[in-house]
């Protein structure tokens, strides 16, 4: 018998209510297999800042640090938009917990499940060759930590600059994730980058040829990042383990996702040297729908199956809630976002509580 502590970011729109569901989940999976789990609730994001002013109050990181893992449903929103300054929006919060707990390695699955291979936009063709890609995007480093700078020209206005910036350092510990991910899966890495421009990209390069030496086992290859925009579309079931810089990552991740078909259904894993490693749906706040019970709360669910499986080598655990939503979802059952029979439509809640009955215990 195990207890782990877990750090709650319910956060924005539907973020709380997907994570009462995922909480349910866990607290189901604890009593099948004999772990206990104590909740931790820490405020960040658009609520943060209604409440205290802030996005990222202080001592956010000191006790997500304290805890074993964290679980963010989604942060941001319009009501916080770019006309706030940096400390009150949202994405400000997100960007600071991923470097204050240095959370360099993000892994976001692109998986078209089984049950689901109508809801891709891809031809039928395309989609029946499978898809079942790791997007491994590193999530500490490049343009979005960069120096930046704004200031006025003497003939051209205003300027503004943002600077891309790698350290051999930096690459070789996201590449070595992705070439170890690769030995678990079907051993093959893709490194997208942009070095017939970027120097960056050239250091990048240089760094992944040479680890990919030591790893002999996995067929390695490079790839521009425009082409590897245009190869998921064509053929996405070419790719195992798709390994890039941030913005890059940022990019690819949405368009890999969109091609499941399912944005709702998608997790993610941003991890680093140490614990705590945050767990977080793909998918944002969609305030639209936000307390009406209608969110799919099975990304926040998937989220927990990584947690169990990364950040506690529960894999047994994992596979038990990965079978569940499979179960629940080849037996019809689905959310508004995801089309099917109108009788088999069911809310949040009673999502949760279908997985949690196909869990059992
Ligand atoms: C993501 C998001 C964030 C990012 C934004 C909200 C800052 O798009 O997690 O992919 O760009 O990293
Ligand atoms: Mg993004």
């Amino acid at each position: 018998m195990s207890n782990y502590k877990i750090a709650l970011i319910r956060g924005d729109g539907i973020g709380p209510e997907v994570v009462n569901e995922a909480v349910r989940v866990m607290e189901q999976v604890g009593a099948r297999f004999g772990h206990s789990f104590t909740f931790e609730d820490v405020l960040m994001g658009g609520c943060a800042t209604d409440a205290v002013g802030k996005s990222y109050p202080d001592g956010t990181a000191e006790r997500c640090k304290a805890c074993d893992a964290v679980l963010l449903g989604a942060v941001g929103g319009p009501k916080w938009g770019s006309d706030r300054p940096a400390y009150e929006r949202p994405e400000t919060a997100l960007l600071a917990i991923r470097k204050d707990l240095g959370l360099y390695a993000n892994l976001r699955p692109a998986m078209l499940r089984p049950a689901l291979a109508e809801a891709s936009p891809l031809k039928k063709e395309t989609a029946q060759a499978g898809i079942d890609l790791m997007m491994v995007r590193e999530l500490t480093g490049g343009i979005y930590f960069g120096k930046r700078d704004k200031y006025r020209t003497e003939d051209r206005g205003l300027e503004a600059t943002d600077l891309m910036a790698y350290s051999e350092l930096e690459i070789e510990r996201i590449g070595r994730r992705a070439f170890e991910l690769a030995m678990l899966r079907r051993k093959k890495v893709t490194s997208v980058d942009k070095a017939n421009v970027l120097e960056t990209s050239r250091l990048w390069r240089a760094t992944m040829h040479r680890l990919a030496k030591e790893y002999p086992e996995v067929t390695y290859e490079d790839m521009l990042v425009d082409n590897c925009a245009m190869q998921i579309v064509r053929n996405p079931g070419q790719f195992d383990v798709v390994v890039t810089e941030n913005m890059f990552g940022d990019i690819l991740s949405d368009e890999a996702s969109m091609v499941t078909g399912s944005i709702g259904l998608l997790p993610s894993a941003s991890i680093g040297d140490t614990a705590p490693g945050l767990y977080e749906p793909i998918h944002g706040s969609a305030p639209d729908i936000a307390g009406q019970d209608k969110a799919d709360p099975i990304a926040t669910i998937l989220s927990v199956a990584m947690m169990f499986r990364y950040s506690f080598g529960l894999a047994q655990e994992a596979d038990a809630v990965e079978t569940a939503v499979d179960a629940v979802l080849a037996q019809g059952w689905h959310t508004a976002d995801i089309a099917g029979a109108a009788d088999k439509l069911v809310g949040t809640k009673e999502m949760g509580r279908l997985i949690c009955e196909a869990i059992g215990g």
